[in-house]
Parts: structure tokens; sequence; C-alpha cells
């Protein structure tokens, strides 16, 4: 390919030209005073057990500052949260959960253990979130829950997937994907406060982070009852009773990880403030730039952008995305080729029905016709295909991202046929 200079930018530093970032921003101390006050104070207890512990105590109550739920059972992860919220949801061998195929493993992990069937619905070209006319599409007589995912901070259209739910012949529990959007809101409303169940991480890459852990949460009082029994191999700690009527893991958070992520939880506005900025500084920034196609925010939403995905029309360059990308990391930019290489229903697991020991019990008891090598969603893969995500953290502030911005502008630019 000819290489030229583009207009005022310089060479592309592929191209023997300057980097336009010299550096990147390391991330601002994520723990700190707060962090070491609760874990003093901790080290003092005469326990680390989770049930009425006091660290775990603070935990809820600062979760509830931002998300004012009845019914809460912090765990050791996201991917236990959203197995508890399944359990509690009453998915039964054979019932159906729509999900969208770009999301991560912990979605899918609690539905098949469950014995449940994740069928994948398509996502919307431009939000990532699942698609409410695909999910319409794929709803059956046998499907009981939809798990929308709010993708890398954004909210999905839960007006339009409760509106759906309603309309359905049976009830559908809406457990609300959360992993990826601490701080996240839906006209104003936080988000897994809107459907049946949320589920938070507290895994090390997210917003808000105790090394692991997850929150699951309900106003439902029926759902709630069972949240603590699911996640604590059936004890019912309230009834004192070790008698369990029903087979659950222990998915219990220790006192050390409640404490830090107590703390967390109290920076909350401010992390969740950053990100945003920086999504919608991007977005503002870069939206007019030729082939370009900035993720989509719905106008009354806050996201919280945990990284920022764009997408590139391919017929609008001289090269391919590979090469944009490349081309980016040499200006020095964190950036990578989509999310995931593919959707989640081409992971050998899925591809081979390989979840229990090579085996899938309920399609072999014919509970279910489901062939994941038969699965498409067309939107999803052609996302994964067209995608750069950027890497974003709290600690940029307005010149850096300014500059980030610069970076992009003037990769794209160069390769815009
Ligand atoms: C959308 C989504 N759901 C669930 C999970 C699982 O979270 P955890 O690692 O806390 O189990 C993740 C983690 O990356 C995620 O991104």
């Amino acid at each position: 390919m000819n290489k030229k200079k583009p207009d005022g930018v310089g060479y592309l530093a592929i191209d023997g030209g300057s980097p336009t970032l010299s550096t990147w921003p390391p991330h601002p101390p994520r723990w700190g005073v707060r962090e070491l006050a609760h874990l003093t104070s901790m080290v003092g207890q005469e326990s680390l057990f989770y049930w009425k512990g006091q660290q775990t105590a603070a935990l809820m109550e600062a979760f509830q500052q931002h998300y004012p739920f009845r019914h809460i059972m912090p765990c050791s992860s996201c991917t236990a949260a959203l197995h508890i919220a399944v359990a509690t949801a009453g998915i039964a061998p054979g019932d159906e959960v729509i999900v969208p195929p770009l999301t991560d493993m912990g979605s899918l992990i609690g539905i098949l253990y469950q014995q449940g069937v994740p069928v994948f619905a398509d996502v919307e070209p431009h939000s990532y979130n699942l698609s409410v006319a695909d999910t319409e599409k794929k709803l059956t007589v046998h499907t009981k829950a939809f798990m929308p995912v709010h993708f890398a901070g954004n909210p999905c259209d839960l007006d339009g997937l409760k509106d759906l739910a309603e309309r359905a012949e049976r009830r559908i529990v809406l457990i609300e994907d959360c992993a990826q959007s601490w701080g996240a809101l839906r006209k104003g409303r936080p988000v897994g406060t809107i459907g049946d169940i949320g589920c938070y991480s507290l895994n090390d890459f997210k917003h808000l982070s105790c090394g692991d852990g997850g929150i699951v949460a309900t106003d439902n009082d029926e759902i709630g009852a069972r949240l603590q029994p699911c996640g604590d191999k059936g004890y019912n700690r309230l009834k004192a009773v070790r008698s369990p009527e029903i087979l659950a893991p222990n998915y219990r958070m220790s006192e050390p990880q409640a404490a830090v992520a107590a703390a967390q939880l109290e920076r909350l506005p401010e992390i969740a403030q950053s990100y945003e900025r920086i999504g919608s500084h991007l977005n503002e920034r870069l939206r007019d730039l030729p082939g370009f196609h900035p993720p989509q925010v719905n106008p009354d939403d806050f996201c919280t952008c945990w990284f920022y995905l764009f997408r590139i029309d391919p017929s609008a360059f001289r090269c391919s995305r590979d090469e944009i990308v490349k081309a980016l990391i040499a200006e020095g930019v964190k950036a990578k080729a989509s999310y995931t290489k593919v959707p989640v229903y081409r992971w050998p697991v899925f591809q081979q029905h390989a979840f229990f020991d090579g085996r899938w019990p309920v399609r072999e008891m014919g509970l279910t016709e489901m062939d994941y090598r038969e699965v498409r969603c067309p939107v999803a893969e052609e996302i994964l295909d067209t995608s750069i995500r950027i890497t974003v953290h709290e600690g940029m502030d307005e010149i850096f991202v300014e500059r980030l911005s610069a970076a992009i502008e003037k990769v794209v630019r160069y390769y815009a046929a």
C-alpha cells in the first residue's frame, strides 16, 4: 500500500512517524485508606464469616445507598451471583433462558449447571445489547427467563424486554447481568433494579473490585427469600437450621472481600463519572469520522463505558480492521480487535455440547433439541469482525482523552478510502 502523509498530522507511527501518544497513564491506585480502614477494623473481629459479619453488613449498606434493594446476597463472583439468580428464578431442567452471544462464560455457567438451556438471541448492531425483536423471535413456551447483559456499561432496552416478558404466556424472570455496568443508569434508574434480579461483579477487571466477588439482589420477596440458601449449600441461616431442601453450591463471600468491596462502593459515583466522561468524550469527538461507528447510547441513559468498542465500515477503508489495530498500537493506543474472537456459542464447549464430561444430560433426556452448531447470530458475528476495542480507565484526564481521540482520528482518516 502507498504510504502517504496524512494532511497536517504527519506520517503514521507504523510508517516511521512519531507516535501520537508517548505514554499511557498508569491506573490510579485502586485501593487505599478506605480499604485499609475496613481491613483494620476487620482484623479485630472474632470471625471472618459472612453471616452477621460486620464487613458484609457494611458492604450491604454501602450497596443499598446506590442500589436500594430489599434482598441482597454478597457472593464469591458474578458467575456465582448469576447462578444463584437462575436457581432462585426456578429454572428447571430444559427451561430456556434467552441470552446474548456477546458476553462472558460467567453468564452461561449457572444456566447450564441448573440444567437450563441457554438460547442465544442476536444483539443490536451499535449498542451491542440484546435485541428485543430477536428475543421475541426466540421466545417459546419453554422460555423461563431473559438475561440481558449491559454491555461495557451501556444499559439495555429494559422497557422493551419487560414489555415482552409481560406479554408472554408464561411468567418470565428478567435477570440483569450488570457485571460490566457498575454505576450505569437506565433513564435515571440504576441498572439491575429494573428487572427482577440484578447481578454484579467485583472481579479484578471491573469498575469496582475486591479481587473477586459478586452481589445478587432483588426486590421480589419470594425470590429474595431464596437468595441466601441458594448461595450457601441450601442452609437457611435465618432459620438457623441445617436441613437443606435444595441442592446449592457454597458461593459465600468472606469478610476480607466484603471489607474491600464496602470501601470500593463508597467511591462508586466518582468512578462511574470518570468512565462516563471518557466514553462521552470519545463519542462526541469521533462520531463524524468517515466509516466510523461509535457505540450507541440511548440519550436518556448513563453509560459507564467499561471499555470503548467502536465499529468500522470495512467498505470505507483501504485496509483491514486488523491493520487499523496495528496502526493504533503503533500510535501508542491500547487497542485490540474485537471483544471476544467469536460469539459464545462458537466456543468448543458449546460446539461439542461437552458441558458434563462430554455429555449434555438435558439433550440426552429429550428435554431440548438445541444444537449449538446450528446457531447463528449474524449481527453479533459482524460486530466481532468489524469492531476495535480501546482500553479506558478512570485515570485518563480530559487532555489525555483528547490526545487519544487525535490518535484514533489520525489512523482512521489515513486509511479511509
Ligand atoms: C457480562 C459478564 N457477566 C459475568 C461475568 C462473570 O463475572 P465474574 O468474573 O465476577 O464471575 C463477567 C466477567 O467478566 C462479565 O463480563
